[in-house]
């Protein structure tokens, strides 16, 4: 049996079961859900998947050991025990993450830096090759307990390269498919995307539709380990491959911004997905709902108004909105709503009864999902 290796999935805090749904799909074990993140346990294969195909996690992390230590002395007998040639080699850079809360060793750098030096020692090859990979240990230290883990995304999983061209204020990919997994849009169903801006929530949703591995085209750090795994990899990208469906999709993304319908189409086509999707310049308040067999799904940013003197006529944008949805969409039980809104204010703004919520960060503040 393949060896069996401890995981944790990092993702935007609120996202954690969306994300747990996902790792159950690709048949993780052990799935435990921690504020910010998800532990999870599989092979080499598993990890392999879930970096290519997670749409709502933003890194995955090899658990490499857990220590109780307060002392550098103790630490290093730990790093003793950890095999790192199957990680890193001669064209390893290798950085040293320290997060440490209520722990006596708590000098985040002279742990870095004592942590690198013995290593080093442990590899006296390391960094001295041509072709130079970095690679990211974290430590963490809670309460004097401490966990060492190896990141294996490397750049960030939620930055597919799609989008050269964003707009104002663009949802981070990961939320935007993690709205679209959480609106329970099915790809028969129609998906309505009037504030498209730079396009994330359309292609986001055209991907999963098209049933598209999201992180084809990244550079994995976990592919520049000496342990790396090529005929693995490249099983699991064949079946990225044929999983792959031709099937047309009824996804309709509007804006009345001229140069955010062009970014859209820019940034679908790098997606890959913009066959799959209609574009058209207008304004929401024109915006009538298509007639469907299976019905659809209505997904909203709308813009905050963060800026001082926006925020009136943000807010009278927002009872249009209330209006719009309460018109065409709230009656209609083949219809579904989904909105990311900033504040009760925006909500109140809306004036509809709002049927679930999901609080999640995005950009560092705390906004809400609604489903109407
Ligand atoms: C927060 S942005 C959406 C960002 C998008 N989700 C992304 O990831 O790029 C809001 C969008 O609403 C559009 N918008 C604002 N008022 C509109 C209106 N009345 N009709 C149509 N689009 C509008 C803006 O042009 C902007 O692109």
């Amino acid at each position: 049996m393949a060896k069996q290796h401890k995981f944790f999935a990092v993702v935007v805090p609120g996202l954690e079961r969306i994300a747990a749904r996902e790792l159950e799909s690709f048949a993780a074990h052990d799935i435990t859900i921690e504020y910010g993140g998800i532990q999870f346990s599989g092979t080499l294969e598993l990890l392999y998947r879930v970096n290519l195909r997670a749409r709502s996690i933003t890194r995955v992390l090899m658990r490499l050991r857990t220590f109780r230590s307060m002392t550098l002395e103790g630490l290093g007998y730990d790093l003793k025990k950890v095999a790192w040639h199957l990680f890193f080699d001669e064209n390893t850079t290798l950085h040293v993450e320290v997060h440490s809360h209520h722990s006596r060793l708590n000098h985040s750098d002279d742990i870095a830096d004592f942590t690198k030096q013995y290593i080093q020692k442990l590899l006296p090859k390391l960094e001295t090759g041509k072709k130079q990979q970095s690679q990211t240990l974290h430590i963490r230290l809670d309460n004097n307990r401490g966990v060492l883990s190896l990141d294996t995304s490397g750049e960030r999983l939620d930055r597919r390269g799609y989008r050269l061209n964003p707009v104002k204020a663009p949802l981070r990919e990961t939320i935007a498919a993690a709205m679209v997994q959480w609106s329970g849009w099915s790809p028969e169903q129609a998906l309505l995307v009037p504030m498209c801006g730079s396009g994330t929530l359309a292609i986001e949703a055209a991907s999963l539709g098209l049933n598209q591995a999201p992180n084809l085209e990244h550079d994995f750090s976990c592919l520049h380990y000496p342990s790396y795994k090529d005929k693995t990899f490249q099983k699991v990208l064949g079946k990225c491959a044929s999983m792959q469906k031709e099937t047309s999709l009824d996804i309709l993304a509007s804006d009345y911004n001229k140069a955010a319908v062009e970014a859209c189409l820019d940034n679908a086509k790098r997606a890959k997905v913009d066959k799959a999707i209609q574009l058209e310049r207008q304004d929401i308040h024109a915006l009538k709902k298509p007639v469907t067999k299976h019905g659809g799904v209505l997904i909203l940013n709308p813009p905050y108004g963060q800026r001082i003197g926006e925020e009136a006529k943000v807010l009278s944008l927002w009872v249009d909105l209330g209006n719009i949805i309460r018109e065409q969409f709230a009656d209609d039980t083949m219809w579904k709503t989904v909105i990311i809104c900033p504040d009760p204010e925006h909500e109140k703004a809306l004036k509809l009864n709002i049927k679930k919520r999901l609080k999640l960060k995005h950009g560092g503040l705390d906004v809400m999902l609604l489903e109407i």
